[in-house]
């Protein structure tokens, strides 16, 4: 038993991460991409706790995600739950916030999202998901917005739109055609939820499930045949001229055109998005190649705040997950070589030289060096390779001999460079 134990606390709970340094390095480089791009945009951080009552999440419309929920009840009862999203919670935050937050608001996050999965490439149980999202307008230019700083985080890590499509459609379309069938409301929404696994289940068992759901074969055919539309023109043909669906669709690309970024997307009525939440525009990027799932995923949610017991805002958003998109930039061979940032290595040559050295790594850190300490007895020959392996700039020697007139020996990693510099002018 004890020897079980130890062996699964050594490996950690199933489907999640350990992040060791050379891990976090590129985390916080990937993150630090997704803050510039909806900085550059004019978005503001948030955060919530990735605990939330279970409530929260407790939909009815048959998607995974409520299946897929880490929920236990706590010490006090309350049955709570780890976020799978966090939509949710920002539908929360705005909530309680009604009436005095000015609208627009456009925030954004990157809180881990705990979801039961079947772990596979790209997926696992936890994972980082870059949340952006705008409140308060139902403007299709929120949309196009969204879609701007995604490309922008795109090109910022060195991809093109040779390597990634942007699919772009809108419930609308699904609904306009469902309504002339006379299929409306929570219907509705499961149709989406099934559609939207038409990529992984096979085309028998999608019509099964719709037959299940109350579609007459004509409805089933009818939704086959409109998800199959790929181009603009043959939607216009298909639908009504007055498609509210076509005429917010033609708004958001010729927003995107303005942009400078149509050659990222298309138009694909195949994309519904599995979430019950959507009301409008609906978007995936996907590599072109599609060797992975989705790489983020989002759309116009104008309905969530009243399913919470809320007065509706509009609002649009995407989330953006960090495993596929790590998967695809190392194919692509984009992940950046990253080294520790510790610019300086201070070490004491002689032991009697230690609190000299903590002096030296002192004052250099006074004037905003990053500065590693040895802090035990080590060799000249060690300290070289430690300083290249971490990629220090400098290597700092507190020497018997020069430290007598109070002067330490500091070593350009680079150049080769020696000079003898006086504690004074470090
Ligand atoms: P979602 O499509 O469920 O949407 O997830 C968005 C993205 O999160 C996916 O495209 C993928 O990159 C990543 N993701 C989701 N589940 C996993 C997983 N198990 N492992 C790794 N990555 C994953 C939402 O969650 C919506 N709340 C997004 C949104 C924000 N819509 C509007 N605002």
């Amino acid at each position: 038993m004890a020897l079980f134990v130890r062996i699964t606390v050594a490996q950690g709970v199933r489907g999640t991460r350990d992040f060791y340094p050379e891990d976090m390095r590129l985390r916080n480089w990937l993150f630090d991409n997704f803050d510039d791009a909806a900085l550059s945009h004019g978005f503001e951080e948030y955060d919530a706790p990735i605990l939330e009552h279970e409530d929260l999440y407790t939909r009815k419309q048959g998607e995974e995600i409520t299946q897929q929920l880490y929920n236990f009840q706590d010490k006090g009862d309350r049955k709570v739950a780890l976020r799978p999203e966090m939509t949710p919670s920002l539908a929360r935050m705005v909530m309680s916030r009604a009436g005095a937050l000015p609208m627009p608001i456009k925030w954004y996050s990157i809180p881990q999202c705990w979801r039961y999965e079947r772990t596979q490439r790209g997926r696992g149980r936890e994972h980082y998901q870059w949340n952006v999202d705008i409140w308060g307008t139902s403007e299709i230019s929120a949309d196009a917005e969204l879609i701007s700083v995604v490309v922008t985080f795109f090109e910022s890590v060195g991809l093109s739109s040779d390597d990634l499509v942007i699919r772009i459609s809108s419930r609308k379309v699904l609904e306009e055609v469902l309504g002339s069938l006379k299929v409306e409301g929570d219907i509705f929404t499961k149709t989406c939820i099934i559609v939207d696994k038409m990529d992984k289940l096979s085309a028998d068992v999608i019509s099964q499930q719709l037959a299940e759901l109350g579609h007459d074969s004509h409805a089933i055919q009818t939704i086959q045949n409109i998800l199959g539309i790929k181009n603009m023109s043959d939607l216009t043909s298909a639908l009504e001229d007055e498609s509210i669906a076509v005429s917010e669709l033609n708004y958001l690309f010729d927003s995107i055109d303005s942009y400078g970024i149509s050659e990222w997307v298309e138009f694909d009525a195949s994309i519904v998005r599995g979430l019950a939440y959507y009301t409008g525009s609906v978007f995936e990027a996907h590599d072109r190649e599609g060797k992975f799932r989705a790489i983020c995923g989002g759309g116009r949610y104008d309905k969530l705040l009243s399913t919470l017991g809320g007065k509706d805002l509009p609002a649009t958003g995407f989330g953006f997950g960090d495993m596929v998109i790590m998967e695809l930039l190392e194919e692509k061979k984009l992940l950046p070589e990253l080294i520790s940032s510790t610019e300086d290595v201070v070490i004491p040559l002689s032991p009697d030289l230690r609190n000299v050295a903590v002096m030296v790594a002192a004052a250099l850190r006074d004037t905003g060096r990053t500065v590693d300490l040895v802090l035990e007895d080590k060799k000249m020959k060690w300290a070289f390779k430690h300083a290249e392996r971490i990629g220090a700039d400098r290597l700092v020697m507190v020497m018997p001999e020069e430290w007598k007139s109070e002067k330490v020996r500091i070593k350009d990693l680079h150049t080769g460079e020696e000079s003898d510099v006086s504690f004074e002018e470090l």
